[in-house]
């Protein structure tokens, strides 16, 4: 059982991630989760916010969150769903690094604003192509480093105290890049801003993309 607790930032995350989906990442999560089917691991659920979106084609849903105070609240979110719409889904206390997943279990992965804040992404994306069917790949729904160089450099600035503030959130990694690195192609990505706040902050540019494994 993995435990990597951030009290002050979940409960930060209860209040402000309704915020954001209500401003547009609802429609995000939804698309993200458009092509979804069979057996499904999402790394980092979170409160559980995007379980409402997955589409009738899932079989089975194993959701990963580390952190108790959103494991509780995505078990809530799961015992929800399950009820409403019959799917399946279960909440385990699992971190990115060691995925308590069968070799070639899933027909998808799902990452959701979390690889900005897993300490070792490269790890993470190993053990995702780990629990990937050949056949498999990935959903990611992240916040990027930008492409303007200006705006990159105020992201790298901003991220000398950003993850120390948003529970070991990084506001300028190019995870579009080290997803390529760590074998797998991009075959589709939409980048777009996302402006939640009336005032610049240094997690605007974002981007939703698949990748399927590589040879
Ligand atoms: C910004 S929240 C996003 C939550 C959810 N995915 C969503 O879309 O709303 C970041 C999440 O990453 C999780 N997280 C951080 N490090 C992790 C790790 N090593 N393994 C799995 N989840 C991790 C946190 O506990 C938190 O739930």
């Amino acid at each position: 059982m993995s435990n990597l607790s951030h009290p002050i930032f979940a409960r930060f995350w209860k209040l402000c991630s309704p915020v954001a989906d209500r401003a547009g990442s609802a429609d995000h999560r939804r698309e993200l989760l458009e092509h979804v089917h069979g057996n499904v691991v999402e790394i980092g659920a979170g409160l559980g916010s995007n379980f409402k979106f997955y589409p009738d084609q899932v079989d089975h849903i194993k959701a990963l969150e580390p952190e108790p105070y959103l494991a509780a609240k995505a078990e809530q979110e799961a015992d929800r769903i399950r009820n409403s719409k019959g799917l399946s889904i279960e909440v385990l206390r699992g971190d990115s690094n060691s995925l308590p997943i069968d070799n070639g279990w899933a027909d998808v992965v799902v990452f959701s604003l979390v690889l900005c804040s897993i300490a070792n992404p490269i790890a993470a994306l190993a053990e995702a192509r780990r629990v990937l069917k050949p056949s498999g790949f990935l959903t990611v729904y992240e916040h990027v480093r930008s492409e303007a160089p200006k705006e990159a450099a105020r992201q790298d600035f901003a991220n000398r105290l950003w993850p120390r503030l948003l529970g070991g959130c990084n506001c300028n990694r190019n995870t579009p890049q080290v997803i390529a690195d760590c074998g797998f192609d991009v075959t589709s990505e939409r980048r777009f801003r996302f402006k939640a706040a009336k005032f610049w902050i240094p997690v605007e540019p974002h981007v939703i993309l698949e990748a399927h494994l590589r040879g």
